[in-house]
This record gives structure tokens, C-alpha cells and sequence, in this order.
């Protein structure tokens, strides 16, 4: 029983290994730039044509044409009319080998040659332009040429090559005769079969190339925020401080709370796009994000500032917590992928993704309750604040304190436009803003400079009086520093 058992288990192991080994190597194999050896095309694929069904929108490599007399279809009616049916670049496992030839449109075999040997298979694999995302051409070769970059391969050492028709042929029935070259070391001949079903053999011919872009630009970016999905959300202290008014009038007193968090975005890896090229990026509104390197993940450890901002009276203070979520999150999202390419071409498509963020949210200063300094008694909260604070010049009265509704951050100038309110969010699909470089958030990205804070106040409300100073003050970036600002 137990022997038989195992006998079943090395039956399916082996099962599962042949299938492995018959499926797994449909990629297409291009020479690459550095010398003979060949990279893995991200862009074609070898197509079992059991896997394959016309009215799948699948783009097939076309190696030419052949053209039908109507009369051979119909009747004699019309004799003139010529009707054009494609030839698909195909290839067969023929004498152990694979080699390239055509498929007819209309006929469902591979018809391949090698050492004089015609035949047709109908096992057998098309050349897929997967997403229609390969830029592919037929370039010019002859024996004193070595192929291209990009050339494509039949399996390892072929190429897949092309004979164009003589035009002195009369009435030529197709345009090209698709094969093989066989390994430039050796002759370096293109062989295929011709109109009468025969091997034949040329000298030069084209190669199929394929153009690998240099880089991607990915423009008119949609997301989905409706569509959000959090991975992880966690609650986080970003920093604590006690802001202190020690002088004789009440005042709008700021404060930058300082933090440091791990920002990463990803925008995914798909099959067809070429991972490790330098991306741009743009939303639809036209804003550009910064570049990223396709298919890796994009760490970076952020410093930024927020600005606390409270009206206290002389002789008071109150400690602030400044607090936030963790996101991990995935936002579905559409673009158009441009691919650029050496010769300064570009072409186009449309894509559709998931992208992974995981930064800040809903970052939001707690304001404790206000204390006198002299014997830390809280200040008893009596009057309820008016909605528009008033001059604080033309307050006297040292017991009705005015606090919390000019609490409120000074959100014209910070990064933090990241919202959870969901409403929030639909109205505006892009609610990534990259930091500028200049803001007091990002002020010490890059280097261990003194940071220069350039606080800006407003009154909260209807005075909406400004007031502009600056403060150049030394941050030692690991200790969240505090740094007050009195305005008067
Ligand atoms: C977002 O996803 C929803 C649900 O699939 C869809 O109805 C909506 O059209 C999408 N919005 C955009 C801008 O793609
Ligand atoms: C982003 O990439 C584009 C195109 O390669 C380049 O022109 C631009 O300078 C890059 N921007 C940054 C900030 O590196
Ligand atoms: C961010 O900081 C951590 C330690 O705090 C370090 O291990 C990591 O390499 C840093 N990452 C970057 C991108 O600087
Ligand atoms: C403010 O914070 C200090 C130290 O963090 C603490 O000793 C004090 O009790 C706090 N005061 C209030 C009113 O929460
Ligand atoms: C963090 O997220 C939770 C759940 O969505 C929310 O209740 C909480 O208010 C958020 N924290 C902050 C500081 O906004
Ligand atoms: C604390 O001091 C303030 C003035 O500095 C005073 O108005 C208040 O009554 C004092 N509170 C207590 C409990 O002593
Ligand atoms: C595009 O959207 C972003 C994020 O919502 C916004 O910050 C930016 O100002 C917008 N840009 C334009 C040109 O409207």
C-alpha cells in the first residue's frame, strides 16, 4: 500500500515536472547589447496555437502576405480582385529542433524546413505581441552583417528571418518567405520554404528585431481612491511639546513639531513592461510625481514639519500630542504607458495597475487642557470661545481665555492634504501631492544643514491678518526639536 502510494506521488511529481518543462519555456529569447548573449524578452511569447483562439484580441507576429485570386474562393466574376491573407511567423519542433516558418491565415499548420526537410506540423507555438506592447521591425541582413540588437531567436541559437519574394518573379503569390537563420557562426544562411513547397536558401534577407524602450513615462494617471483598499493602518505619536506663552500679552503662538516616518510607494510590476527603467510620472491633472525605477519599490526616509498653531493668554501653557495613522494602502489606478525608445520614438498604450503607498494619514495635533505656569492649575474654561478671535491687543481680561477655534493647522503649506474622509476623496482623484522642495516640511531632506523655518502665521477667522517672520534655528534632526515662535 504505502510503496504503491509512493509510486502514485513520483507519478504526479513527474506529471507536474514534464508539465513544467513543456509550459515553461515559451519565452522569446532577443540578443542582447552585450556581446552573444540573449535576454527574455518582456514583451513576445512563444503562443501554443492550442492556446490560442482568434477571437481573442491577441496580436500574432506577421512575417508578410500572400495573395488569393478571389476566383479560386468564388466564381469567375472577377478575376482582378485580389484578396491579401497574412502569414503568421510561427515555429515547430522539427528533428528535435525549433524552427521558424509560416502559418496561412486560413490554415491551422506550421510548415517548416531544415536540412531538406519540408514538413507541416499542426503542433505548434505563434509569435504573441503580448498587449500589442513590443515595438518590432524586419531589419536588412546579409552575411557580412552580424544581427542586430534586439534580433529575435527561435529558440537558442536560430533567428527568425525572413526572404523576400524576387519582384521579377511573375505574379508572386506571397510578399516573404518566413524561416530560420541558422547560427551566424556558421553559414549564416537564411533557409525557408518557398512557393513550390520546397527548401530553399538565401544569403540576405531581414531579421525580426525587437526594440527594447529606454524608458517609460506613465502620463495621465487616474486612481481610484473610491476603490482603496488599507492593508494596515496604525496609530502613531509623531511628537509631544508644550507650547508656552512667558510674555506680557496674550499671542497666536507656532510651533513645528518635527518627524521622521518611512515613505514607500510602488506602482507594481506586469509582464510587458520592462522592469529597471527610469518612469515619470504625471496625474491627470497635469502634476508630476517624482521620478521612480519601474518595477521597485521606492524607500525613502522622510523628515517633515507640521505647524501647531494656538492662541494663549500670558502666563499659560498647554501640551500638544501630535498624532497620525500608518498606512499601508493599495489604490487601483489607469494610465497611459508611453515607452520611449533610442531612436527617439515612442508609442503608446493604455495600463491599468495597483499602487501600494505607505506613508502618514490623518496627521492631527491634540491640544491638552490649558494650565497657568505659575502653579500648573488648569485654567478654568468658562466662557465658550467666539467663533472669530479678536485682536489680542484689545484683550484685558486675563481670566475669559479664547482657545480652540484657532487651533487650526496651517494646511495651505503643509504636505498633508491626505485625508480619510472618504467624500473628501472623491472629489478629487489625485490626492498625492509630491513635497516641494521648498516647503518647511521637506527643508531637511537631503542634507545636514541647519534648517531654515520660515513660519507663517495667519489669525484665524475673520481678521485674517498675516503675519510674516522667520526664525533660522539648528534642528538636530534624530530629537524632535521644538521650535517656538512668538509672534507679536
Ligand atoms: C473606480 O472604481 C469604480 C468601481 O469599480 C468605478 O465604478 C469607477 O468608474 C472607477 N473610477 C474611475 C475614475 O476609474
Ligand atoms: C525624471 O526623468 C526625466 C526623463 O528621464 C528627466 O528629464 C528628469 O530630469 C528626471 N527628473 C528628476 C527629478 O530626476
Ligand atoms: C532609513 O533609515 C533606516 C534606519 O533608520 C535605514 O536602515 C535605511 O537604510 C534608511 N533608508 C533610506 C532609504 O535611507
Ligand atoms: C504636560 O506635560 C508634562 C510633561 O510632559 C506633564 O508633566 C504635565 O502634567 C502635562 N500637563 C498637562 C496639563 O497635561
Ligand atoms: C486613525 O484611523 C482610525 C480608524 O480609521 C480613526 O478612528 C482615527 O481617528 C485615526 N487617527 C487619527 C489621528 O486621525
Ligand atoms: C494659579 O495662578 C493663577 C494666576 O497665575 C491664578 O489666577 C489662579 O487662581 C491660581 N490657581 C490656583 C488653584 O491657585
Ligand atoms: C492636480 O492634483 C493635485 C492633487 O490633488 C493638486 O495638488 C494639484 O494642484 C493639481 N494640479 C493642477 C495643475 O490642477
Amino acid at each position: 500500500m504505502l510503496r504503491q502510494k509512493n509510486y502514485l506521488a513520483l507519478g504526479v511529481l513527474g506529471c507536474i515536472l514534464l508539465l513544467s518543462a513543456t509550459t515553461a519555456d515559451n519565452s522569446v529569447h532577443i540578443l542582447s547589447k552585450y556581446g552573444h548573449q540573449t535576454l527574455t524578452s518582456t514583451t513576445l511569447k512563444w503562443l501554443p496555437v492550442t492556446h490560442y483562439n482568434p477571437s481573442d484580441s491577441k496580436e500574432i507576429i506577421i512575417g508578410g502576405s500572400e495573395n488569393v485570386p478571389d476566383s479560386q474562393d468564388e466564381n469567375y466574376a472577377n478575376q482582378a480582385e485580389v484578396k491579401r491573407l497574412v502569414l503568421y511567423v510561427c515555429r515547430a519542433m522539427h528533428s528535435g529542433v525549433w524552427v521558424a516558418g509560416t502559418q496561412k491565415e486560413k490554415e491551422k499548420v506550421c510548415t517548416v524546413t531544415i536540412h531538406g526537410v519540408v514538413q507541416s506540423y499542426e503542433k505548434y507555438e505563434l509569435l504573441e505581441n503580448v498587449d500589442g506592447a513590443a515595438r518590432i521591425s524586419w531589419i536588412q541582413w546579409n552575411k557580412y552583417t552580424p544581427p542586430p540588437v534586439g534580433a529575435v531567436y527561435v529558440d537558442k541559437t536560430m533567428l527568425v528571418a525572413r526572404h523576400e519574394v524576387p519582384k521579377d518573379l511573375e505574379k508572386p503569390r506571397y510578399t516573404h518567405y518566413i524561416g530560420t537563420l541558422s547560427s551566424p557562426e556558421n553559414f549564416g544562411t537564411i533557409v525557408y520554404v518557398n512557393e513550390k513547397g520546397e527548401e530553399e536558401s538565401a544569403k540576405s534577407g531581414e531579421l525580426l528585431v525587437e526594440a527594447e524602450p529606454i524608458r517609460y513615462e506613465l502620463g495621465s494617471v487616474k486612481l481610484n481612491w473610491s476603490k482603496r483598499r488599507d492593508i494596515k493602518r496604525v496609530p502613531r505619536i509623531l511628537s509631544e511639546a508644550t507650547i508656552v506663552n512667558r510674555g506680557a500679552e496674550p499671542a497666536n503662538l507656532a510651533e513645528a513639531c518635527v518627524y521622521n516616518y518611512k515613505y514607500s510607494v510602488y506602482w507594481g510590476r506586469r509582464h510587458a513592461i520592462l522592469n529597471g527603467l527610469s518612469t515619470t510620472i504625471t496625474l491627470i491633472n497635469g502634476t508630476s510625481l517624482p521620478n521612480i525605477t519601474w518595477g521597485t519599490r521606492d524607500d525613502e526616509n522622510r523628515t517633515e514639519a507640521y505647524n501647531v498653531l494656538i492662541y494663549l493668554q500670558p502666563g499659560t501653557g498647554v501640551n500638544v500630542t501630535l498624532k497620525a495613522n500608518y498606512t499601508d494602502m493599495e489604490v487601483p489606478y489607469s494610465a497611459n504607458l508611453i515607452s520611449h525608445y533610442e531612436d527617439s520614438t515612442t508609442t503608446s498604450r493604455m495600463i491599468s495597475g495597483t499602487r501600494q503607498e505607505e506613508t502618514l494619514f490623518d496627521i492631527t495635533p491634540e491640544f491638552g487642557p490649558i494650565y497657568f505656569l505659575s502653579n500648573f492649575s488648569l485654567v478654568p474654561t468658562t466662557v465658550p470661545p467666539p467663533t472669530t478671535t479678536t485682536e489680542p491687543s484689545t484683550t484685558t481680561l486675563m481670566t475669559t481665555m479664547t482657545v480652540p477655534t484657532t487651533m487650526k493647522q496651517d494646511s495651505s503649506r503643509t504636505t498633508h492634504r491626505h485625508q480619510t474622509d472618504d467624500s473628501d476623496i472623491d472629489h478629487d482623484e489625485n490626492l498625492i501631492i509630491p513635497p516641494k522642495k521648498t516647503d518647511i516640511s521637506t527643508g531637511m531632506h537631503d542634507n545636514n544643514t541647519p534648517l531654515l523655518l520660515k513660519v507663517e502665521v495667519q489669525y484665524g477667522g475673520a481678521t485674517s491678518v498675516a503675519f510674516q517672520s522667520s526664525l533660522l534655528t539648528l534642528v538636530i534632526p534624530l530629537l524632535l526639536l521644538l521650535i517656538l515662535h512668538k509672534i507679536t
